[in-house]
């Protein structure tokens, strides 16, 4: 979720810019950089850091000029680095692009670039671009961009500049954000409406596969046939805080609605076409990679924890190698019994949690083979980690951790199949339906969004209770572990999740009438133990609100409540039924008035232990 920004006028165009790129701090970025043209040249500045740093570096001496990109990067491909900051050009420099997205086919494109002789400078997908258009540019700049159009495969918003036609930006978005701001005598571009609030509220709200040729007299859209597109303006009403959360009344809200694009987006490159087919570019494994791992170690912290717990059952069902979870700051006290032939996977949304970190270093003192499976690339883990898989669930700002969550999820079942296929452990069959699985849950989930009433209701009548009770069984209880923690740090109810199983050794002497108990029944083949133990609550008077599969009708029978989330496999339940749970949470906090994005005594990354 990188941020970009755009200015054609007769103004400066640096101050907007850098404006612009603050106002987009929300998105996260790791580098910076703007290019303004100036008499025939486009000169760019960039450097890895904050925005502040490109301030520093250039002060004094901002690039002249009145048409211009800037960029604000949330590293994907490639650490961050000043090299690897955009904006990015070609080796003439007179092709220059910013990109928010992910070029899938970049590899391909640049190993003919670098045939044909191209020399590249960073270990971005975007560079590829700058370099296309340069090698296919016919004299006129719209026709070049759509001829590049057409060899790009992946998700992006783009801006492109041109020195030779340097009266104009071009810009067009696939799968991301853009907007176009519409002023008098100028005209601006970004990839959120924060940026450009305090110059107009009138604005484009681009459509995928629209290309837009922007210059400070007007706005042309058209389609890549060249196909005249008339664009409605639409009327920005938001102040400027409301903007920078998409309209959503807080980020923890706007990141549980950015899950289906967040899962898409970390399935992108990895789900092939060919069903039941997983790949992993930036690991490579092979089947003998494993010949030497008797034991697999998942070790994280808070909801990265509850997602190993879950990564847990797809490994030892479909890899058929014993893994244990553990709770990173218990690992490294219990003298755990990792050396060469240990695999550990430390999982953590922020990459910096110290306890994870911690646990990742201990065990490769021990001799382990080391995976980082986090969603901040260059971060302390992604670096220490000898190698690194990435989720792509954009900044993850709320402390409440969300999509950065069902990200880990997705992560760690492709990478169970991946491994599965290899070891050839997992059955064909089951594979093809997996991955057939998976590519419906963003749809599914975005079908659940849509209609979420339900659930603020219960979240009203129960919001003012004082304990809560998760209860479930198999993958079931993993997600119940993530619904209470979700529950009591953003709602300050204690809540508690226990295996349905173990409730009768202790716990049931806490269920006592009118307390709430959300109890998870989407796992079949634990199904009638799990109604058994509903029954139990409710012989107790509790009240009980049930999270289970469309077209259960015997549920509703037994339970006070239900919450139905659309038929999927066993497996991929734990991918809908949390999203309850989120909602849940969230609005039992706004009924007791708590502070949804910052709650008291968190911090998004616990970098102390
Ligand atoms: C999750 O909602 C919490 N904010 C917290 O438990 C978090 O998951 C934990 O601190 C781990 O953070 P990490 O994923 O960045 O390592």
């Amino acid at each position: 979720m990188c941020g970009i920004v755009g200015y054609v006028g007769d103004k400066q165009a640096a101050p907007f810019l850098l404006d612009g790129m603050s106002k987009l701090e929300y998105r996260g970025y790791d580098s910076a950089g703007i290019a303004v043209y100036n008499k025939g040249k486009i000169t760019i500045e960039k450097c890895v850091g904050r925005l502040a740093d490109l301030r520093i570096k250039i002060k004094g001496h901002e690039p002249k000029g009145t048409v211009g990109i800037g960029h604000t990067r949330w590293a994907t491909h490639g650490r961050p680095s000043d090299r690897n900051a955009h904006p990015h050009a070609d080796e003439s420099g007179q092709f220059v692009v910013v990109h928010n997205g992910i070029i899938e086919n970049y590899l391909k494109l640049k190993e003919d670039l670098q045939a044909k002789g191209h020399k590249f400078l960073s270990e971005t997908d975007t560079e590829v671009v700058a370099h296309l258009l340069a090698d296919q540019y016919d004299g006129d700049f719209e026709s070049t961009v759509k001829k590049v159009l057409r060899m790009i495969e992946g998700s992006y918003s783009f801006v492109f500049m041109c020195a030779k036609e340097p009266d104009k930006l071009i810009c067009t978005k696939k799968d991301n954000p853009l907007i176009i701001g519409l002023g008098e005598g100028e005209n601006f571009i970004a990839s959120d409406i924060p940026a450009i609030i305090a110059h107009t509220r009138r604005t484009y709200i681009m459509s995928d596969g629209e290309i837009a040729t922007v210059t400070k007299d007007g706005v042309w859209v058209q389609n890549i046939d060249g196909v005249p597109i008339t664009k409605k303006v639409y009327e920005v009403t938001w102040n400027a805080e409301a903007a920078e959360k998409g309209g959503f009344q807080h980020f923890m809200l706007k990141e549980i609605y950015e899950q289906p694009k967040a899962i898409r987006d970390t399935m992108t490159g990895r789900v092939g076409k060919k069903e039941g087919e997983i790949t992993f570019h930036e690991l490579n494994w092979t089947k003998d990679a494993f010949a030497d791992i008797h034991k697999i170690y998942i070790v994280a912290c808070g909801t990265a924890y509850h997602a190993g717990i879950v990564g847990k059952y797809y490994l030892e069902k479909f890899a058929r190698i014993p893994v244990e979870v553990d709770i990173a700051s218990e690992f490294r006290y219990r003298d755990p019994l990792v050396d060469s032939h240990t695999l550990m996977i430390v999982i953590s949304q922020s990459g910096e949690t110290s306890d994870t970190l911690a646990a990742l270093r201990e065990a490769k003192r021990l001799g382990a083979r080391t995976l980082a499976v986090t969603n901040v690339v260059g971060s302390s883990i992604s670096r220490e980690a000898q190698q690194v898989v990435y989720t792509y669930a954009g900044p993850e700002i709320a402390v409440a951790s969300t999509k950065a969550y069902t990200t880990q999820l997705i992560v760690m079942l492709m990478l169970a199949i991946y491994v599965g296929n290899l070891r050839g452990t997992l059955d064909k069959t089951l594979a093809k339906q997996l991955t057939q699985d998976l590519k419906k849950i963003p749809e599914q989930l975005h079908s659940m969004l849509e209609n979420v009433d339900q659930i603020k209701v219960f979240a009203t009548q129960y919001g003012s209770c004082e304990d809560a009770f998760f209860l479930g069984r198999s993958l079931d209880y993993a997600v119940a572990l993530e619904g209470a923690l979700k529950l009591k740090e953003i709602s300050y109810i204690h809540a508690e999740a226990y295996a349905a199983g173990e409730l009768k050794h202790g716990t049931l002497a806490l269920i006592v009438e009118g307390v709430p108990v959300i109890v998870l029944a989407t796992q079949a083949d634990v199904y009638p133990k799990t109604i058994s133990n509903l029954k139990e609550v409710k012989a107790r008077e509790a009240i009980v609100i049930a999270i289970a599969l469309e077209g259960d009708h015997d549920i509703d029978k037994v339970a006070d409540n239900v919450i139905y989330i659309p038929k999927t496999g066993k497996y991929l339940a734990p991918l809908l039924a949390v999203l309850p749970l989120q909602l849940l949470a969230y609005y039992a906090a706004l009924t007791r008035g708590c502070d949804v994005d910052k709650p008291r005594n968190l911090a998004k990354s616990v970098t102390v232990e």
